[in-house]
């Protein structure tokens, strides 16, 4: 399905765009696809996507994927409590997860 016949809103249309940029996961460096969040673009290289629960350290992943729920907070750039789903990912951004 092209994204001129999706049914879903603009929001949720899919690009084929091949553009990359290299963003750094807790020291590692990965080549995700350009203009999605960082939510998407740990889903597609396999790297959790969100933050560590406080009590137990057990992980967290990304949950309402529209900025509402907080389970996809991330250190961003050095700045705690990111929402990773809301964010988009840049050239050089540095991401690493973090526990609320
Ligand atoms: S996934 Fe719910 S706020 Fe980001």
């Amino acid at each position: 399905m092209s994204p001129e016949t999706s049914t879903f809103g603009p929001a949720f249309r899919l690009t084929a765009s091949t553009q990359t940029v290299v963003i750094s996961f807790e020291g590692t460096a990965l080549r995700v696809p350009e203009n999605v969040s960082v939510v998407a673009a740990l889903l597609v290289t396999g790297y959790p996507a969100g933050r560590r629960a406080s009590g137990s350290g057990a992980q967290r992943s990304a949950y309402c994927g529209i900025g509402q729920c907080f389970d996809c907070t991330m250190t961003i750039d050095g700045v705690s409590g990111c929402q990773a789903c809301m964010t988009r990912v840049r050239e050089g951004m540095q991401v690493a997860r973090q526990r609320v």
